[in-house]
Protein backbone atom coordinates (compact mmCIF):
# COMPACT_ATOMS: atom_id res chain seq x y z
CA UNK A 1 0.00 0.00 0.00
CA UNK A 2 1.21 3.81 -0.71
CA UNK A 3 1.82 6.38 1.71
CA UNK A 4 -0.92 8.20 0.31
CA UNK A 5 -3.48 5.89 0.59
CA UNK A 6 -3.57 5.82 4.23
CA UNK A 7 -5.91 8.65 4.72
CA UNK A 8 -7.47 8.60 1.41
CA UNK A 9 -10.71 8.30 2.70
CA UNK A 10 -10.71 11.99 3.80
CA UNK A 11 -8.59 13.61 0.97
CA UNK A 12 -11.03 15.17 -1.63
CA UNK A 13 -13.05 11.80 -2.88
CA UNK A 14 -16.52 12.34 -2.32
CA UNK A 15 -18.47 10.42 0.20
CA UNK A 16 -20.24 7.03 -1.59
CA UNK A 17 -23.57 8.34 0.35
CA UNK A 18 -24.99 10.56 2.89
CA UNK A 19 -24.15 8.51 5.86
CA UNK A 20 -20.54 8.07 5.37
CA UNK A 21 -20.49 11.85 4.87
CA UNK A 22 -22.53 12.35 7.96
CA UNK A 23 -20.45 9.88 9.61
CA UNK A 24 -17.46 11.01 8.67
CA UNK A 25 -18.38 14.83 9.85
CA UNK A 26 -19.32 13.29 13.79
CA UNK A 27 -16.22 11.67 13.27
CA UNK A 28 -14.02 15.12 12.90
CA UNK A 29 -16.26 17.05 15.20
CA UNK A 30 -15.68 14.57 18.49
CA UNK A 31 -12.01 14.34 17.40
CA UNK A 32 -11.85 18.33 16.83
CA UNK A 33 -13.34 18.53 20.50
CA UNK A 34 -10.55 16.70 22.57
CA UNK A 35 -7.62 17.82 23.79
CA UNK A 36 -5.05 15.51 25.12
CA UNK A 37 -2.28 17.06 27.55
CA UNK A 38 0.24 16.07 30.10
CA UNK A 39 1.05 18.04 33.36
CA UNK A 40 4.80 18.01 33.61
CA UNK A 41 6.77 20.18 37.22
CA UNK A 42 9.38 19.52 39.28
CA UNK A 43 7.98 17.86 42.69
CA UNK A 44 6.12 20.76 44.71
CA UNK A 45 5.29 22.95 42.25
CA UNK A 46 1.74 22.86 42.13
CA UNK A 47 0.93 19.59 39.81
CA UNK A 48 -1.40 18.33 41.99
CA UNK A 49 -3.46 21.43 43.03
CA UNK A 50 -3.69 22.90 39.44
CA UNK A 51 -5.22 19.21 38.08
CA UNK A 52 -7.29 19.48 41.02
CA UNK A 53 -8.92 23.02 40.36
CA UNK A 54 -8.97 21.67 36.76
CA UNK A 55 -10.98 18.79 37.26
CA UNK A 56 -13.29 20.54 39.91
CA UNK A 57 -13.72 23.20 36.95
CA UNK A 58 -15.00 19.98 35.01
CA UNK A 59 -17.20 18.96 37.36
CA UNK A 60 -14.98 15.59 37.07
CA UNK A 61 -14.45 15.56 40.96
CA UNK A 62 -16.96 16.65 43.47
CA UNK A 63 -14.37 17.09 46.29
CA UNK A 64 -10.59 18.73 46.54
CA UNK A 65 -8.34 15.85 47.61
CA UNK A 66 -9.09 13.43 45.17
CA UNK A 67 -5.95 13.84 43.54
CA UNK A 68 -4.33 13.87 46.65
CA UNK A 69 -2.78 10.41 45.88
CA UNK A 70 -0.25 12.18 43.09
CA UNK A 71 1.37 13.47 45.64
CA UNK A 72 2.95 9.89 46.16
CA UNK A 73 5.71 10.46 44.37
CA UNK A 74 6.96 13.90 47.19
CA UNK A 75 7.20 11.02 49.69
CA UNK A 76 9.92 9.36 51.02
CA UNK A 77 10.26 5.55 49.48
CA UNK A 78 8.66 3.90 52.35
CA UNK A 79 5.60 6.17 52.53
CA UNK A 80 5.39 6.00 48.53
CA UNK A 81 5.04 2.46 49.21
CA UNK A 82 2.35 2.52 51.58
CA UNK A 83 0.38 4.49 49.32
CA UNK A 84 0.88 2.45 46.61
CA UNK A 85 -0.68 -0.56 48.11
CA UNK A 86 -3.95 1.05 47.09
CA UNK A 87 -3.54 0.62 43.80
CA UNK A 88 -6.98 1.54 42.94
CA UNK A 89 -6.09 5.01 44.34
CA UNK A 90 -3.18 5.53 42.69
CA UNK A 91 -3.82 4.46 39.80
CA UNK A 92 -6.69 7.47 39.77
CA UNK A 93 -4.58 9.89 38.17
CA UNK A 94 -3.57 7.78 35.04
CA UNK A 95 -5.72 9.57 32.96
CA UNK A 96 -8.18 12.22 33.69
CA UNK A 97 -11.12 13.21 31.09
CA UNK A 98 -13.33 15.43 31.21
CA UNK A 99 -16.06 18.15 29.51
CA UNK A 100 -15.30 21.78 29.66
CA UNK A 101 -17.15 24.50 27.44
CA UNK A 102 -16.98 22.05 24.77
CA UNK A 103 -14.12 20.21 25.04
CA UNK A 104 -13.42 16.98 26.31
CA UNK A 105 -10.01 17.06 27.98
CA UNK A 106 -7.64 14.27 28.66
CA UNK A 107 -5.14 15.45 31.03
CA UNK A 108 -2.31 12.43 30.98
CA UNK A 109 -0.65 11.61 34.75
CA UNK A 110 3.29 12.14 34.87
CA UNK A 111 3.57 10.45 37.75
CA UNK A 112 6.80 12.57 39.05
CA UNK A 113 9.20 11.28 41.21
CA UNK A 114 12.58 11.43 39.06
CA UNK A 115 13.55 7.70 39.82
CA UNK A 116 10.22 6.65 38.14
CA UNK A 117 10.78 8.62 35.12
CA UNK A 118 10.82 6.45 31.89
CA UNK A 119 6.77 5.57 32.82
CA UNK A 120 6.52 9.39 32.76
CA UNK A 121 8.71 9.86 29.45
CA UNK A 122 6.76 7.42 27.47
CA UNK A 123 3.34 8.96 28.57
CA UNK A 124 4.31 11.91 27.46
CA UNK A 125 4.22 10.27 24.13
CA UNK A 126 0.90 9.89 23.88
CA UNK A 127 -0.13 14.09 24.75
CA UNK A 128 -0.87 16.36 22.15
CA UNK A 129 0.46 18.99 24.52
CA UNK A 130 2.22 20.10 27.74
CA UNK A 131 1.35 22.31 30.84
CA UNK A 132 4.53 23.01 32.36
CA UNK A 133 4.13 24.38 35.84
CA UNK A 134 7.19 26.42 37.33
CA UNK A 135 6.99 27.64 41.82
CA UNK A 136 7.36 31.03 40.93
CA UNK A 137 9.87 31.40 44.23
CA UNK A 138 12.04 28.14 42.06
CA UNK A 139 12.20 28.74 38.88
CA UNK A 140 12.81 26.17 36.21
CA UNK A 141 14.15 23.13 38.28
CA UNK A 142 15.75 19.97 37.56
CA UNK A 143 13.05 17.39 36.59
CA UNK A 144 11.07 20.60 35.09
CA UNK A 145 14.32 20.58 32.78
CA UNK A 146 14.36 16.90 31.98
CA UNK A 147 10.50 16.21 31.09
CA UNK A 148 10.38 19.54 29.08
CA UNK A 149 13.52 18.21 26.86
CA UNK A 150 10.95 15.36 26.21
CA UNK A 151 8.66 17.39 25.03
CA UNK A 152 11.05 19.17 23.13
CA UNK A 153 12.00 15.96 21.06
CA UNK A 154 8.52 15.80 20.31
CA UNK A 155 8.07 19.29 18.92
CA UNK A 156 4.61 19.43 20.64
CA UNK A 157 3.19 22.75 21.91
CA UNK A 158 4.20 23.34 25.38
CA UNK A 159 2.08 26.14 28.28
CA UNK A 160 3.65 27.57 31.29
CA UNK A 161 1.81 28.31 34.40
CA UNK A 162 3.96 30.26 36.97
CA UNK A 163 2.54 29.55 40.14
CA UNK A 164 2.10 30.66 43.11
CA UNK A 165 1.98 34.59 42.68
CA UNK A 166 0.50 34.33 45.96
CA UNK A 167 3.87 34.29 47.63
CA UNK A 168 7.12 35.96 47.39
CA UNK A 169 8.62 34.74 44.44
CA UNK A 170 11.10 35.54 41.58
CA UNK A 171 11.06 39.12 39.76
CA UNK A 172 8.51 38.07 36.76
CA UNK A 173 10.70 39.25 34.06
CA UNK A 174 13.70 37.09 35.29
CA UNK A 175 11.39 34.28 35.41
CA UNK A 176 10.57 34.94 31.44
CA UNK A 177 14.57 35.37 31.10
CA UNK A 178 14.93 31.58 33.40
CA UNK A 179 12.42 30.05 31.14
CA UNK A 180 14.20 30.97 27.42
CA UNK A 181 17.69 30.94 28.92
CA UNK A 182 17.68 27.54 30.66
CA UNK A 183 15.03 25.68 28.89
CA UNK A 184 16.04 27.26 25.68
CA UNK A 185 12.40 28.43 24.45
CA UNK A 186 11.03 31.82 23.43
CA UNK A 187 8.36 32.63 26.44
CA UNK A 188 5.50 34.75 25.40
CA UNK A 189 3.58 36.41 28.82
CA UNK A 190 -0.17 35.82 27.89
CA UNK A 191 -1.04 37.99 31.54
CA UNK A 192 1.38 39.38 33.82
CA UNK A 193 1.59 39.77 37.50
CA UNK A 194 0.68 42.85 39.33
CA UNK A 195 2.60 42.58 42.23
CA UNK A 196 3.64 39.32 44.34
CA UNK A 197 3.34 37.51 48.20
CA UNK A 198 1.46 39.64 50.37
CA UNK A 199 1.03 42.42 47.69
CA UNK A 200 -0.76 40.44 45.17
CA UNK A 201 -2.97 42.11 43.30
CA UNK A 202 -4.32 40.25 40.46
CA UNK A 203 -3.09 39.90 36.55
CA UNK A 204 -2.77 41.90 33.76
CA UNK A 205 -4.53 40.19 30.76
CA UNK A 206 -2.43 41.38 27.78
CA UNK A 207 -4.94 40.46 25.15
CA UNK A 208 -7.76 41.72 26.34
CA UNK A 209 -6.54 44.82 28.59
CA UNK A 210 -8.02 43.52 31.63
CA UNK A 211 -7.28 43.00 35.23
CA UNK A 212 -8.58 40.45 37.67
CA UNK A 213 -8.15 41.28 41.22
CA UNK A 214 -6.38 39.08 43.79
CA UNK A 215 -8.69 38.89 47.10
CA UNK A 216 -6.87 36.73 49.31
CA UNK A 217 -8.09 34.54 50.94
CA UNK A 218 -10.95 33.80 48.33
CA UNK A 219 -10.62 30.77 46.67
CA UNK A 220 -12.00 31.99 43.72
CA UNK A 221 -14.38 29.02 42.62
CA UNK A 222 -15.05 30.55 39.19
CA UNK A 223 -13.75 33.07 36.53
CA UNK A 224 -16.78 35.79 37.72
CA UNK A 225 -15.57 35.58 41.30
CA UNK A 226 -12.29 37.46 40.68
CA UNK A 227 -12.95 41.04 40.31
CA UNK A 228 -12.08 42.50 37.15
CA UNK A 229 -12.14 45.80 35.07
CA UNK A 230 -9.93 48.03 33.09
CA UNK A 231 -7.04 49.70 33.81
CA UNK A 232 -8.86 52.86 33.28
CA UNK A 233 -11.27 51.88 35.97
CA UNK A 234 -10.79 54.35 38.98
CA UNK A 235 -11.66 51.81 41.05
CA UNK A 236 -9.30 49.39 39.67
CA UNK A 237 -6.30 51.61 39.87
CA UNK A 238 -7.18 52.53 43.50
CA UNK A 239 -7.24 48.83 44.22
CA UNK A 240 -3.79 47.98 42.93
CA UNK A 241 -1.92 51.34 44.29
CA UNK A 242 0.34 54.15 42.62
CA UNK A 243 3.38 52.44 43.20
CA UNK A 244 2.12 49.00 41.30
CA UNK A 245 0.14 50.66 38.69
CA UNK A 246 3.33 52.75 37.50
CA UNK A 247 5.86 49.51 37.79
CA UNK A 248 2.81 47.69 36.12
CA UNK A 249 2.31 50.28 33.17
CA UNK A 250 6.62 49.89 32.59
CA UNK A 251 6.83 46.17 32.77
CA UNK A 252 4.28 45.83 30.16
CA UNK A 253 5.57 48.36 28.12
CA UNK A 254 8.79 46.66 28.19
CA UNK A 255 6.89 43.92 27.32
CA UNK A 256 5.37 45.17 24.39
CA UNK A 257 8.36 47.00 22.88
CA UNK A 258 10.89 44.69 23.62
CA UNK A 259 9.20 40.95 24.49
CA UNK A 260 8.80 38.47 22.01
CA UNK A 261 5.90 38.67 19.47
CA UNK A 262 2.98 36.41 20.24
CA UNK A 263 2.61 33.94 17.07
CA UNK A 264 0.46 30.98 17.08
CA UNK A 265 2.33 28.78 14.20
CA UNK A 266 5.47 29.08 16.79
CA UNK A 267 3.30 28.25 19.73
CA UNK A 268 1.87 25.42 17.64
CA UNK A 269 5.56 24.17 16.54
CA UNK A 270 6.59 24.05 20.15
CA UNK A 271 9.13 27.31 19.53
CA UNK A 272 7.37 29.45 22.08
CA UNK A 273 5.80 29.18 24.99
CA UNK A 274 2.68 31.07 26.21
CA UNK A 275 3.66 31.74 29.78
CA UNK A 276 0.53 32.18 32.20
CA UNK A 277 0.79 33.37 35.65
CA UNK A 278 -1.45 32.92 39.17
CA UNK A 279 -2.23 31.05 42.12
CA UNK A 280 -3.86 27.18 41.74
CA UNK A 281 -3.96 26.89 45.32
CA UNK A 282 -6.28 30.13 45.44
CA UNK A 283 -7.83 28.92 42.30
CA UNK A 284 -6.40 32.38 40.80
CA UNK A 285 -5.66 32.52 37.07
CA UNK A 286 -7.05 28.98 36.76
CA UNK A 287 -10.14 29.83 34.53
CA UNK A 288 -7.94 32.62 32.55
CA UNK A 289 -5.38 29.69 31.88
CA UNK A 290 -7.91 27.38 30.97
CA UNK A 291 -9.49 29.34 28.21
CA UNK A 292 -6.32 30.88 27.23
CA UNK A 293 -4.95 26.92 26.74
CA UNK A 294 -7.71 25.42 24.91
CA UNK A 295 -7.80 28.51 22.55
CA UNK A 296 -4.67 27.45 21.36
CA UNK A 297 -3.52 23.92 22.52
CA UNK A 298 -3.83 21.56 19.59
CA UNK A 299 -6.33 19.17 18.60
CA UNK A 300 -5.56 15.59 18.10
CA UNK A 301 -2.14 15.87 15.35
CA UNK A 302 -1.51 14.04 13.09
CA UNK A 303 1.00 10.79 13.74
CA UNK A 304 4.30 9.79 11.17
CA UNK A 305 3.81 6.37 10.56
CA UNK A 306 5.81 3.64 8.50
CA UNK A 307 3.07 3.94 6.19
CA UNK A 308 3.02 8.18 5.84
CA UNK A 309 1.58 10.37 8.18
CA UNK A 310 -1.56 9.09 9.61
CA UNK A 311 -4.55 11.61 9.95
CA UNK A 312 -6.76 11.52 13.32
CA UNK A 313 -9.92 11.35 11.53
CA UNK A 314 -9.45 8.75 9.38
CA UNK A 315 -11.98 6.15 8.85
CA UNK A 316 -9.88 3.50 10.15
CA UNK A 317 -9.16 2.89 13.96
CA UNK A 318 -5.10 3.32 14.95
CA UNK A 319 -3.67 3.58 18.48
CA UNK A 320 -0.90 2.30 20.48
CA UNK A 321 0.19 1.12 24.00
CA UNK A 322 1.94 3.77 26.19
CA UNK A 323 1.64 2.13 29.13
CA UNK A 324 1.01 -1.48 30.95
CA UNK A 325 0.21 -1.51 34.71
CA UNK A 326 -0.19 -5.03 36.40
CA UNK A 327 -2.87 -5.88 39.48
CA UNK A 328 -4.23 -2.63 39.30
CA UNK A 329 -6.90 -3.81 41.36
CA UNK A 330 -5.30 -6.40 44.39
CA UNK A 331 -8.96 -8.08 44.59
CA UNK A 332 -8.69 -8.61 40.76
CA UNK A 333 -5.36 -8.76 39.84
CA UNK A 334 -5.75 -7.63 36.34
CA UNK A 335 -3.42 -6.36 34.08
CA UNK A 336 -4.27 -2.89 31.74
CA UNK A 337 -2.67 -1.79 28.54
CA UNK A 338 -3.33 2.11 27.89
CA UNK A 339 -4.10 2.89 24.91
CA UNK A 340 -3.31 6.14 23.00
CA UNK A 341 -6.28 6.50 19.79
CA UNK A 342 -4.39 7.96 17.22
CA UNK A 343 -6.97 7.55 14.57
CA UNK A 344 -10.38 7.14 14.19
CA UNK A 345 -13.11 5.90 16.43
CA UNK A 346 -12.88 2.95 18.93
CA UNK A 347 -16.49 0.72 19.23
CA UNK A 348 -17.39 -1.36 22.13
CA UNK A 349 -16.54 -4.84 21.28
CA UNK A 350 -14.34 -3.72 17.98
CA UNK A 351 -11.59 -6.00 16.18
CA UNK A 352 -8.47 -5.20 15.47
CA UNK A 353 -4.89 -6.17 14.13
CA UNK A 354 -1.94 -6.62 16.78
CA UNK A 355 0.29 -5.39 14.12
CA UNK A 356 3.44 -6.85 16.08
CA UNK A 357 1.54 -10.24 16.04
CA UNK A 358 -0.31 -9.71 12.83
CA UNK A 359 -3.01 -11.61 15.00
CA UNK A 360 -7.11 -10.19 14.87
CA UNK A 361 -7.03 -9.02 18.90
CA UNK A 362 -10.74 -8.35 20.16
CA UNK A 363 -10.55 -5.45 22.03
CA UNK A 364 -13.73 -6.68 24.49
CA UNK A 365 -14.24 -4.39 27.62
CA UNK A 366 -11.81 -1.29 26.80
CA UNK A 367 -12.67 1.03 29.69
CA UNK A 368 -12.50 4.50 30.85
CA UNK A 369 -10.18 4.34 33.92
CA UNK A 370 -11.29 7.57 36.51
CA UNK A 371 -10.97 7.63 39.73
CA UNK A 372 -11.53 4.10 41.92
CA UNK A 373 -14.52 3.62 39.06
CA UNK A 374 -14.22 1.97 36.14
CA UNK A 375 -16.53 2.72 33.48
CA UNK A 376 -17.09 0.16 30.19
CA UNK A 377 -16.47 2.05 26.95
CA UNK A 378 -19.01 2.50 23.94
CA UNK A 379 -16.98 4.36 22.32
CA UNK A 380 -13.61 6.75 22.17
CA UNK A 381 -12.14 9.09 19.50
CA UNK A 382 -8.36 9.65 18.33
CA UNK A 383 -6.48 11.85 21.31
CA UNK A 384 -8.44 9.27 23.85
CA UNK A 385 -6.98 6.81 25.92
CA UNK A 386 -8.52 3.63 26.39
CA UNK A 387 -7.89 0.63 29.63
CA UNK A 388 -7.64 -2.61 28.28
CA UNK A 389 -7.33 -6.22 29.63
CA UNK A 390 -4.77 -7.73 29.06
CA UNK A 391 -3.14 -11.61 29.54
CA UNK A 392 0.13 -10.87 28.39
CA UNK A 393 -0.41 -10.21 24.85
CA UNK A 394 0.45 -6.62 24.64
CA UNK A 395 3.82 -4.76 25.03
CA UNK A 396 4.36 -1.34 25.40
CA UNK A 397 4.91 0.63 21.74
CA UNK A 398 2.65 -2.12 20.29
CA UNK A 399 0.21 -0.86 17.55
CA UNK A 400 -4.20 -1.80 17.58
CA UNK A 401 -5.23 -1.11 14.25
CA UNK A 402 -7.71 -2.05 11.72
CA UNK A 403 -4.59 -1.97 9.32
CA UNK A 404 -2.05 -4.70 9.64
CA UNK A 405 1.31 -3.58 8.51
CA UNK A 406 1.13 0.39 10.62
CA UNK A 407 4.16 1.00 13.10
CA UNK A 408 4.06 4.34 14.89
CA UNK A 409 7.78 6.27 15.72
CA UNK A 410 9.45 3.98 18.14
CA UNK A 411 8.76 4.49 22.04
CA UNK A 412 11.58 6.55 23.54
CA UNK A 413 14.52 4.17 24.99
CA UNK A 414 15.84 4.74 28.22
CA UNK A 415 18.97 2.80 28.97
CA UNK A 416 19.37 1.58 32.48
CA UNK A 417 22.08 2.30 34.64
CA UNK A 418 22.09 0.48 37.75
CA UNK A 419 22.30 -2.74 38.10
CA UNK A 420 21.27 -5.52 40.58
CA UNK A 421 20.95 -9.18 40.62
CA UNK A 422 18.01 -10.48 41.79
CA UNK A 423 16.96 -13.77 43.49
CA UNK A 424 14.44 -15.62 45.43
CA UNK A 425 15.28 -17.06 49.39
CA UNK A 426 12.69 -20.07 48.62
CA UNK A 427 13.08 -21.73 46.00
CA UNK A 428 9.51 -23.12 45.98
CA UNK A 429 8.53 -19.78 44.58
CA UNK A 430 10.47 -19.81 41.38
CA UNK A 431 7.42 -20.08 39.07
CA UNK A 432 5.95 -16.76 40.70
CA UNK A 433 9.55 -15.29 40.96
CA UNK A 434 9.80 -15.58 36.80
CA UNK A 435 5.98 -14.90 36.22
CA UNK A 436 6.43 -11.36 38.32
CA UNK A 437 9.91 -10.58 36.65
CA UNK A 438 8.34 -10.91 33.35
CA UNK A 439 5.29 -9.03 34.57
CA UNK A 440 7.01 -6.26 35.63
CA UNK A 441 9.65 -6.24 32.41
CA UNK A 442 6.51 -6.08 30.05
CA UNK A 443 5.28 -3.42 32.32
CA UNK A 444 8.78 -1.14 31.15
CA UNK A 445 9.16 -1.35 35.20
CA UNK A 446 12.78 -3.06 35.28
CA UNK A 447 15.27 -4.13 32.39
CA UNK A 448 15.97 -8.07 32.33
CA UNK A 449 19.26 -9.43 31.61
CA UNK A 450 20.49 -12.68 31.86
CA UNK A 451 23.99 -14.29 32.70
CA UNK A 452 23.97 -16.74 29.35
CA UNK A 453 25.77 -18.91 32.04
CA UNK A 454 22.91 -19.07 34.34
CA UNK A 455 19.06 -19.35 34.07
CA UNK A 456 16.14 -17.43 34.17
CA UNK A 457 16.10 -17.88 38.06
CA UNK A 458 19.12 -15.62 39.01
CA UNK A 459 17.87 -12.46 36.33
CA UNK A 460 20.45 -9.35 36.44
CA UNK A 461 18.03 -6.59 36.92
CA UNK A 462 18.59 -3.39 35.00
CA UNK A 463 16.77 0.14 36.44
CA UNK A 464 17.16 3.47 35.59
CA UNK A 465 16.66 5.18 39.23
CA UNK A 466 17.97 3.15 42.60
CA UNK A 467 14.25 3.60 44.00
CA UNK A 468 12.66 1.04 41.06
CA UNK A 469 15.00 -1.76 42.79
CA UNK A 470 12.96 -0.66 46.21
CA UNK A 471 9.84 -0.86 44.14
CA UNK A 472 10.60 -4.27 42.49
CA UNK A 473 11.61 -5.79 45.81
CA UNK A 474 8.06 -4.68 47.51
CA UNK A 475 5.76 -5.29 44.29
CA UNK A 476 7.40 -8.59 44.30
CA UNK A 477 6.66 -9.33 47.58
CA UNK A 478 2.97 -7.29 47.90
CA UNK A 479 1.78 -8.95 44.47
CA UNK A 480 3.80 -12.01 43.72
CA UNK A 481 4.34 -13.33 46.89
CA UNK A 482 7.91 -13.69 46.93
CA UNK A 483 10.50 -12.42 48.99
CA UNK A 484 13.93 -11.54 47.17
CA UNK A 485 17.23 -9.96 47.88
CA UNK A 486 18.95 -7.67 45.85
CA UNK A 487 22.78 -7.53 45.34
CA UNK A 488 23.62 -4.20 43.26
CA UNK A 489 26.24 -4.57 41.06
CA UNK A 490 28.96 -1.94 40.38
CA UNK A 491 28.15 -1.53 36.73
CA UNK A 492 26.98 1.63 35.16
CA UNK A 493 25.74 1.35 31.78
CA UNK A 494 24.72 -1.17 28.94
CA UNK A 495 26.22 -1.42 26.02
CA UNK A 496 24.56 -3.90 23.08
CA UNK A 497 27.20 -5.49 20.69
CA UNK A 498 26.39 -6.96 17.19
CA UNK A 499 24.91 -10.35 17.02
CA UNK A 500 28.27 -11.50 15.14
CA UNK A 501 30.71 -9.62 17.07
CA UNK A 502 33.58 -11.94 16.69
CA UNK A 503 35.71 -10.09 19.46
CA UNK A 504 32.81 -10.48 21.96
CA UNK A 505 34.76 -13.61 23.23
CA UNK A 506 38.02 -11.42 23.87
CA UNK A 507 36.30 -10.20 26.92
CA UNK A 508 36.69 -11.56 30.19
CA UNK A 509 33.56 -11.32 33.10
CA UNK A 510 34.97 -9.26 35.22
CA UNK A 511 33.80 -6.35 37.66
CA UNK A 512 35.08 -4.44 34.06
CA UNK A 513 32.71 -5.70 32.00
CA UNK A 514 30.02 -9.02 32.16
CA UNK A 515 28.81 -10.25 28.65
CA UNK A 516 24.96 -10.55 29.31
CA UNK A 517 21.68 -11.40 26.61
CA UNK A 518 18.75 -9.14 26.86
CA UNK A 519 15.36 -10.43 27.48
CA UNK A 520 15.33 -10.75 23.32
CA UNK A 521 17.99 -13.08 23.96
CA UNK A 522 20.53 -9.90 21.82
CA UNK A 523 23.98 -9.90 23.25
CA UNK A 524 25.07 -7.19 25.36
CA UNK A 525 27.72 -5.79 27.72
CA UNK A 526 27.58 -4.47 31.51
CA UNK A 527 30.18 -1.57 31.61
CA UNK A 528 31.73 0.37 34.85
CA UNK A 529 30.94 3.89 32.67
CA UNK A 530 31.61 5.48 29.31
CA UNK A 531 35.02 6.33 29.93
CA UNK A 532 35.36 2.69 30.64
CA UNK A 533 32.99 1.36 27.57
CA UNK A 534 35.27 3.79 24.83
CA UNK A 535 38.84 2.36 26.35
CA UNK A 536 37.33 -1.31 25.88
CA UNK A 537 36.26 -0.71 22.52
CA UNK A 538 39.09 0.82 21.19
CA UNK A 539 41.43 -2.00 23.77
CA UNK A 540 39.08 -4.94 21.91
CA UNK A 541 38.01 -3.25 18.95
CA UNK A 542 34.17 -4.13 19.61
CA UNK A 543 31.22 -1.52 18.73
CA UNK A 544 29.16 -0.77 21.89
CA UNK A 545 25.39 0.29 20.66
CA UNK A 546 23.56 2.37 23.29
CA UNK A 547 20.29 0.94 22.27
CA UNK A 548 19.45 -2.81 20.85
CA UNK A 549 19.25 -3.22 17.22
CA UNK A 550 15.45 -2.76 17.13
CA UNK A 551 15.42 0.83 18.35
CA UNK A 552 18.08 1.68 16.30
P1 LIG B 1 3.09 18.73 43.25
O1 LIG B 1 1.90 17.91 42.91
O2 LIG B 1 3.66 19.45 42.08
O3 LIG B 1 4.13 18.01 44.02
O4 LIG B 1 2.63 19.94 44.21
P2 LIG B 1 1.32 20.13 45.07
O5 LIG B 1 0.18 20.51 44.22
O6 LIG B 1 1.15 19.01 46.00
O7 LIG B 1 1.75 21.44 45.86
C1 LIG B 1 2.88 21.47 46.71
C2 LIG B 1 2.62 22.43 47.85
O8 LIG B 1 2.46 23.73 47.32
C3 LIG B 1 1.34 22.13 48.63
O9 LIG B 1 1.55 22.53 49.96
C4 LIG B 1 0.33 23.06 47.99
O10 LIG B 1 -0.74 23.37 48.84
C5 LIG B 1 1.20 24.26 47.73
N1 LIG B 1 0.68 25.11 46.64
C6 LIG B 1 0.23 24.74 45.43
N2 LIG B 1 -0.17 25.82 44.72
C7 LIG B 1 0.03 26.89 45.51
C8 LIG B 1 -0.22 28.28 45.35
O11 LIG B 1 -0.71 28.77 44.34
N3 LIG B 1 0.12 29.08 46.40
C9 LIG B 1 0.65 28.58 47.56
N4 LIG B 1 0.94 29.45 48.52
N5 LIG B 1 0.88 27.28 47.75
C10 LIG B 1 0.57 26.44 46.74
P3 LIG B 1 1.85 21.53 51.13
O12 LIG B 1 1.85 22.33 52.39
O13 LIG B 1 3.10 20.78 50.81
O14 LIG B 1 0.69 20.50 51.05
P4 LIG B 1 -0.80 20.66 51.60
O15 LIG B 1 -0.69 20.34 53.03
O16 LIG B 1 -1.21 22.06 51.34
O17 LIG B 1 -1.57 19.68 50.82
Amino acid sequence: MKASDLNAENSGRPPEDRETAKRLAELGCQIGSRRTFAIISHPDAGKTTLTEKLLLFGGAIRLAGSVKSRKAERYATSDWMELERQRGISITSSVMQFEYLGHIINILDTPGHQDFSEDTYRTLTAADSAVMIIDGAKGVEAQTIKLFQVCRRRGIPIFTFINKMDRDAKNPLDLMDEVEKVLGIEAYAMNWPIGMGSYFKGIYDREKRTVERFRPGSSHKTAEAALSGSLTDEEVREGIGADLLAALREEIELLDLAGNTFDRERVSRGEVTPVFFGSALNNFGVPQFLSGFLALAPRPQPRETNLGRLKPDSAEFAGFVFKIQANMDASHRDRIAFIRICAGRYERGMTVVHTRSHRRLRLAQPQQIFAQERTILDEAYAGDIIGVHDNGTLRIGDVLAERDGLEFEAMPFFSPENFARVSIANALKRKQFIKGIRELQEEGAIHVFRDPHLGVEAPIIGVVGQLQFDVLAYRLREEYGVPVSINHLTYGLVRWVAAEEPNLKLLKDSNMSLVVLDKDDNPAVLLLDEWKAAWMSERYGIKFYAEPAVNR
